[in-house]
């Protein structure tokens, strides 16, 4: 065994065998206003506190610790926008100024410690500013991701409770503006709760018209005036197990889950799994390619770069399109990017403009050091051509919304393990990851199971569902005693190897994106004409998975297959957004049920993606699964 795997063995034992005395560790590289005594409070299982006793102060950490330190000219955050075709830079210094300058408007908009703030922004800077400030002043962040439509946005609002909002007048998605401030204003009419104030950054866009929003008098605010106007606000020391931000998630009804994280436990956690999980060093440039609105974007675009005191890069752009698939490569040449994390989907975009990688060749990568992956499955293609690309390691590692950081990885600071294609390798120290079969037993080596993870859980990962311990439990800690179910399945190999293969549940990822396609049945069963449906994920080149929806009509209607797909789409795009990217749809007589009338969605996908399948052996009546693929060849569907 070489020696870089033995510190991850003896690193991951400590985890797991004295979990108190490991993260009691790792929390000394956190500065706190009150040094907890009290590592873990195990009083109340499954609902475990992390420092219980501490105080800190997240954006304390980020920000004003680093300027102490006297690395108040370090570059902490770049924005790059391709877009825009604007760059910019702040340093420590002038990051915390812009923040507590934020702090103090929010304060002047009466936020109080714990009060929540939407936070409905574009990937611009003032949206990581956003974010910070709120945890300068101990609110409770929550953002919504801009590709959310009205309704998703309004069930967020009714949820969390926010006093007030924070929004843009637009957003730039490739070519397109989209006008996020009409959108806010008809989720504060659909919502039942009206937040009090809304503040409003008011974009410049270059020759793009309308990206002035209008602003209702006395609830909505000019962010530049409100912001040049107040004072600086200072930091305030916020208990360890307060949450500090509150991220919706798709769950397998229309209303979202709402994630809570904890303060002191997400800190330690983050920083911790900088050096020890990505290999960086502070000084790196860390790049994160995702979006604010994502755990991913929470995580590695916002907290953890900045706890470690490396310069974080906020991208406003795609990996193709704007303009080009050279845009990664230039991106990292002009900053000198270290580590770059982004999801294999961005890669198979780029793979498919530049299959022969002639961008690469033009731009000088030397800075890069590592690529980490994540949000969905790798597959050996994509990561085959990243290596041969980039030629530096490529690590695919788990994890998800609720966990925060990930799960299972290939730690490169603990010594990087032999990277084994279609696995993320192994268990993160702290998390004590089992395949279990249906009757609670663990999987012997090579067994697909349901993938949980023994209690505690580490530091940072969710603590509860807001005001929902009762979702919580039954989500997650009820099906397996004693342990978190993941709802992914999978299987653990015989070298301790982690392979993650699917979801237990209705959660498709579409370009990385997570979504709910029994949300999307609920909201297609609305139509007036249709009757029953199913929407299942299929394979798709680029995306990953993309949903597809059957339809059946009530018995009599007249409106004909083209208007009513035409309707299902525009739905789909309306009360769930753009991201769901819901484009495919085909009307069926019948839809496959088991004679207890469940819908039979796994062989639905089956045979839409033209692999073999068993026939279940509680189907009602086989010959409808021949009229599904007599349909799917007919709207021309059917996988080749
Ligand atoms: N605001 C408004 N609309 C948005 C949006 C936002 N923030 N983000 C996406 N959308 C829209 C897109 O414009 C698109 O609309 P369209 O149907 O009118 O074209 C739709 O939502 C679907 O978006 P997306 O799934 O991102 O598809 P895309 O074709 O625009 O781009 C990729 C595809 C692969 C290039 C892109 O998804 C990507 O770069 N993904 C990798 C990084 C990532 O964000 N991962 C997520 C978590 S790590
Ligand atoms: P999200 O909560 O959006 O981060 O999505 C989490 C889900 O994405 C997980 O439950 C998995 O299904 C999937 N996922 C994330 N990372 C990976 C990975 N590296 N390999 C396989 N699936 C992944």
């Amino acid at each position: 065994m070489n020696t870089a795997n033995s510190n991850y063995l003896q690193q991951f034992k400590k985890s797991i065998e004295t979990p108190e005395a490991f993260w009691a560790d790792a929390a000394k590289d956190i500065d706190w206003r009150k040094t907890p005594t009290q590592i873990l409070d195990r009083s109340q299982p499954p609902f475990y506190r992390w420092f219980a006793d501490g105080e800190l102060n997240t954006c304390e950490n980020a920000l004003d610790r680093h300027v102490k330190a006297g690395r108040g000219d370090q570059a902490a955050l770049i924005y790059d926008s391709p877009v825009t075709k604007i760059t910019k830079s702040w340093s420590y210094s002038q990051l915390l100024a812009n923040v507590a300058k934020l702090a103090g408007a929010l304060r002047n908009l009466n936020v109080q410690k714990g009060d929540r703030v939407i936070i409905y922004m574009p990937m611009i800077p003032e949206a990581v500013m956003a974010m910070l400030a709120c945890s300068r002043i101990g609110a409770v962040h929550s953002v919504v991701f801009g590709g959310f439509a009205a309704a998703e946005l309004a069930a967020r609002i009714d949820d969390a409770k926010p006093r007030v909002i924070l929004s843009a007048s637009a957003g730039l998605e490739a070519q397109k503006v989209i006008a996020y401030k009409p959108l806010l204003d008809h989720a504060i009419e659909l919502a039942q709760h009206k937040p009090e104030k809304c503040l409003i950054y008011q974009r410049q866009i270059a020759n793009a018209a309308a990206t002035t929003a209008s602003l209702l008098d006395g609830r909505d605010f000019d962010w530049q005036t409100l912001v040049s106007a107040a004072e600086p606000a200072e930091a305030v020391p916020v208990r360890s197990a307060d949450p500090s931000y509150i991220l919706y998630t798709s769950g397998t009804t229309g209303h979202p889950k709402g994630i809570v994280r904890d303060t002191g436990g997400h800190a330690v956690a983050l920083r911790w799994s900088m050096p020890n999980i990505y290999g960086a060093k502070p000084n790196d440039v860390f790049w994160t390619a995702s979006d604010v609105g994502w755990v991913v974007g929470h995580s590695y675009i916002v907290y953890a770069p900045l706890l470690f005191g490396c310069t974080t890069l906020l991208y406003e752009g795609k990996p193709v399109g704007t303009p080009d698939a050279g845009a990664f490569w230039r991106v990292i040449e002009q900053h000198k990017v270290n580590v770059l994390f982004t999801a294999p989907t961005a890669f198979r975009a780029i793979k498919r403009d530049d299959p022969n990688g002639e961008f690469v060749k033009k731009h000088n990568t030397k800075s890069l050091r590592s690529l980490f992956l994540a949000g969905e499955r790798s597959d050996s293609t994509t990561l085959e051509w990243a290596e041969n690309q980039l030629h530096v390691p490529i690590i695919d590692h788990w994890w998800q919304t609720e966990t925060g950081w990930p799960i299972v990885a290939n730690c490169l600071g603990l010594g990087p393990h032999k990277v084994k294609h279609g696995s993320p390798t192994k268990p993160v120290p702290g998390w004590d990851v089992r395949s279990l079969d249906e009757a609670g037993h663990e999987c012997p080596a090579g067994q697909v199971g349901s993938l949980v993870c023994k209690l505690p859980l580490p530091p940072g990962s969710l603590l509860t569902l807001w005001q929902n311990d009762e979702r919580f439990r039954e989500s997650y800690m009820n099906d397996y005693p004693g342990y978190y179910k993941t709802a992914d399945a999978g299987m653990i190999d015989e070298d301790g190897y982690v392979h993650v293969l699917a979801r237990t549940d209705d959660i498709i990822n579409v370009a990385g994106h997570r979504l709910s396609t029994g949300v999307m049945e609920e909201c297609l069963a609305r139509l007036p004409d249709v009757a029953e449906c199913a929407v299942i994920g299929v394979a798709d080149e680029i995306k990953g998975e993309v949903p597809m929806g059957l339809l059946v009509l009530k018995s009599g209607a007249t409106i004909s297959e083209s208007e009513v797909v035409k309707q299902a789409v525009e739905r789909v795009r309306a009360d769930i957004g753009p991201v769901a990217s819901f484009k495919l749809a085909f009307t069926v007589k019948r839809l496959p049920k088991t004679r207890s009338g469940k819908i039979l969605r796994g062989t639905i996908k089956k045979i839409a993606e033209n692999t073999p399948f068993k026939m279940p052996a509680t189907i009602d009546d086989p010959a409808i699964l021949e009229e599904i693929a007599a349909d799917l060849k007919r709207v021309g569907l059917l996988k080749k």
